[in-house]
Formats: C-alpha cells, sequence, structure tokens
C-alpha cells in the first residue's frame, strides 16, 4: 500500500509519543520506508531503540552524531522525504513552528523539508483551548500543512476533552489516502490473469504448461500499488497476492477461466491477459482413471475459446493488453496477434535468453502498441518488467 514511499516521522516530548511505535510498525508492514527524528524530550517518553528497531534505521535527535563531529544533515533528510509527519506535535514544537524557531534538530528539518507535512497536535485540553495554541494551529495550517486533529476522550492528566493525539490507525489512513490521490491508477478497474490452465484427461491426470504465475502477479501487485483495484484470475500456482486491493478468484481450467474474465470484462478499465491459457482440451474427461491398455494412446483434443479475442470483439471502452510466447519469427506473429485480436499492447516474451520465461524470476520483453511503436527491453526481473508495463498503461490512459 505505501511501497517505496519515504516517510519522516518527527516525535515531540508528549506522553502520545508512546503511540508511535505502533504507527510506525504501522508504515513499515505497508512497505514504507521510515526514518524517525525525535527532540530530545520525546525520548524520555518512548525510547530510540524501540523506533529504531521497529523502523529499521537510525533514529536521529542531536545535530551531531558522536565524538567525531559527524553531524545529521537535517537538509538531506527533508529533501529525503515523501512525507513529514510530526506527531505527537506538543504546544511547544508547534509554537515553535509557527514562529519559525530551530533549536533542535526536528525543527530544522521542518524548516527545510521540501515535502508536504502533517502535523498532530497532543496535549491537555486547556493547553489546546488556549488562543496561543488555536492561533498556532492556524497559522501552521497557513504554511500548506494539514492538520491532524486530536481526539476527545481521558487525557493523561485524567481530565477529559479534546487533546489527545489522533490514534495510530487515524494517522496510517490519513497518510494511505494522500498517497493514493496521486496514484496514476486511482479508480481504474483492472481485470489480471495468471498462471496455467490444466485441462483434464481424467481425475488424476492432465494437460498443463510450465507457467509459475510470477509475471502475472508482479503485474497485478504493481498495478494495486498504483492504486488500481485488481480481479486477479489465477490458474494453479503456489503464488500469494499480498495487496489488498487485490481480488483473486482461483480457476483451473481454460473454460473456467473464460466463464470468469466474461463476467468480469464489462466492469473492467483494462484487461491483461498474462495467463498461459491452453489452446486445446480434451475433447472428453473420463470420470474413471483411464487404465494403461495398448501401446498407444489416442488422446483427441478440441480448441479452447480464444478468450483474447472474444475480448477484443467485445471491446468498447476497454484498454485490452495481451502476451504472447514466440520461438520464431517473433516479431511478425506478435504484432499479427495485436491486431488480430484487436488489442491496445502485446507483451512479446523472447524464451532465447536462458533466464528467462515460465518459472524463472525474469524476463526478457518487447513491448508493441497499435500505433506500430516497438520497446526492447532488456533481461530483468519480472517486478521491473511489471514497472515498464506500468508506464506503458499510464502512456495510453493518458493519451
Ligand atoms: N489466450 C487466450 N485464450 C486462449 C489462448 C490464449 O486468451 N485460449 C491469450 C493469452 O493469455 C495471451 C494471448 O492470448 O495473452 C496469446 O496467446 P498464445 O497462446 O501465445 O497465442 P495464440 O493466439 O493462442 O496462438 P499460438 O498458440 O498459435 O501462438
Amino acid at each position: 500500500m505505501l511501497e517505496g514511499k519515504k516517510i519522516l516521522l518527527g516525535i515531540s516530548g508528549s506522553i502520545a509519543a508512546y503511540k508511535c511505535a505502533a504507527l510506525t510498525r504501522l508504515f513499515v508492514k505497508a512497505g514504507a520506508e521510515v526514518k524517525v527524528l525525535m527532540t530530545e524530550s520525546a525520548t524520555a517518553f518512548v525510547s530510540p531503540l524501540t523506533l529504531a528497531t521497529l523502523s529499521k534505521n537510525p533514529v536521529h535527535s542531536q545535530f551531531i552524531k558522536n565524538e567525531q563531529g559527524e553531524w545529521t544533515n537535517h537538509v538531506e533528510l527533508g529533501l529525503w522525504a515523501d512525507l513529514m509527519i510530526i506527531a505527537p506535535c506538543s504546544a511547544n514544537t508547534l509554537a515553535k513552528m509557527a514562529h519559525g524557531i530551530c533549536d533542535n534538530l526536528l525543527l530544522a528539518t521542518y524548516l527545510s523539508a521540501k515535502c508536504p507535512v502533517f502535523f498532530a497536535p497532543a496535549m491537555d485540553l486547556d493547553m489546546y483551548l488556549h488562543q496561543g495554541t488555536q492561533n498556532n494551529i492556524q497559522k501552521v495550517i497557513g504554511f500548506g500543512n494539514a492538520f491532524i486533529e486530536p481526539n476527545s476522550g481521558e487525557l493523561a492528566s485524567g481530565l477529559v476533552g479534546q487533546g489527545r493525539m489522533a490514534e495510530p490507525e487515524e494517522i496510517f489512513e490519513k497518510t494511505v489516502a494522500f498517497f493514493s490521490k496521486n496514484l496514476p491508477l486511482k479508480d481504474k478497474k483492472i481485470l489480471i490473469t495468471a498462471g496455467p490452465t490444466y485441462e483434464a484427461i481424467d481425475p488424476v491426470r492432465f494437460i498443463g504448461n510450465h507457467s509459475s504465475g510470477k509475471m502475472g502477479f508482479a503485474i497485478a501487485e504493481a498495478f494495486a500499488n498504483a492504486g488500481a483495484q485488481i480481479t486477479l484470475v489465477s490458474g494453479p500456482t503456489h503464488l500469494t497476492a499480498l495487496h489488498p486491493s487485490i481480488n483473486r478468484i482461483n480457476i483451473t481450467s481454460a473454460a473456467q477461466m473464460h466463464q470468469v474474465v466474461m463476467s468480469h470484462f464489462k466492469d473492467s478499465d483494462v484487461v491483461v491477459m498474462s495467463a498461459a491459457v491452453a489452446d486445446y482440451t480434451p475433447v472428453h474427461t473420463s470420470s474413471e482413471k483411464i487404465k494403461k491398455q495398448g501401446i498407444e494412446l489416442q488422446l483427441s483434443l478440441q480448441k479452447t475459446t480464444d478468450i483474447l479475442s472474444e475480448l477484443g470483439q467485445q471491446k468498447d471502452k476497454q484498454i485490452l493488453i495481451g502476451f504472447a510466447l514466440e520461438t520464431e519469427n517473433e516479431q511478425a506473429h506478435a504484432t499479427e496477434k495485436l491486431y488480430k485480436k484487436n488489442l491496445d499492447l502485446i507483451v512479446l516474451n523472447s524464451l532465447r535468453d536462458k533466464d528467462a520465461g515460465f518459472a524463472g524470476e525474469k524476463n526478457k520483453v518487447t513491448i508493441f502498441d497499435k500505433s506500430g511503436s516497438k520497446t526492447v527491453y532488456e533481461l530483468k526481473p519480472k517486478t521491473e518488467v511489471a514497472q515498464d508495463l506500468l508506464q506503458h498503461l499510464i502512456k495510453l490512459l493518458n493519451a
């Protein structure tokens, strides 16, 4: 959900600082990179070691790191972050932010940060209600920083009122919403097929292929990270889809994949057929295990429905992306499929490189679009191929 996002968490001195351990954990679990800054007084409420362990990064609280005079570069930290969150933001830190005071590392970083800043105040209710604090909040909002309102409830003082820092889950949700606002595939519904299909010969045997599903799963993960809602129709594989925006539907045969894909097609904006769908299936599936008989066994096969061709005939607004696996005349065959199946893009897999292909972690692809352009890529991990495909899709959507 937050893969690759860089979050700078600035913790100031308030009892709510202990909640930052849970917040850091939520960010890291969601894939974000987290660096923590603490004011001197924050370190009395929660241990830097706890936050360093949870964030997997050193925690900074001093300008000077060690006796050798090495210093913490606040400008670099401010440039590094995609988002800075000051939570808890004590009345003191808030006042200093409002007035450009710079007497600790957190404030120096705040003043030099180029990224958006959230601040989540935490203090006792009378401090919160004081006109000085309210003015400071308005002032900091006026700088363009986003205010995360404190909740009402029992406070550390025993008093009841507004001043409790927003819960880690609330800050986390606001962070996810902030990042998803700018995601290139936000609100897009994308249907992706992955893996092989198994065509049953009898209850124990099937015709299948070596597809691992890794390419399709990598695409599903990359597109979900870009904000899309994914329906992943998967043939038999041992893979797991992790992203919460991926709705996985397991199928076994080409006929089942056909049925599921067609039932989701009208509702989709984009379809990616990366599955290795069987082209032929047995005419009859024996209900009993076939016994060994003569020297030869004849199996009669019939064509499966070409799902992608059918989608190509029925498409109106949808963007269709197909895959081609060729062993000779690669380019000619791939482009022929692109036009014959009425696709917008086709990804040609090359089997010429020994490390590329069905089961491995890498792929070497060439992407053709219907305007005739061709992009040749190096052999690279399937996760990176998925990113290349994402860039092509974004271009098509913005065309
Ligand atoms: N495909 C499909 N339904 C099928 C077979 C394939 O939707 N029954 C899709 C695959 O998911 C892939 C594309 O069609 O995106 C190309 O598949 P491929 O098997 O390489 O091509 P075919 O058109 O089947 O032609 P051939 O096997 O002769 O190369």
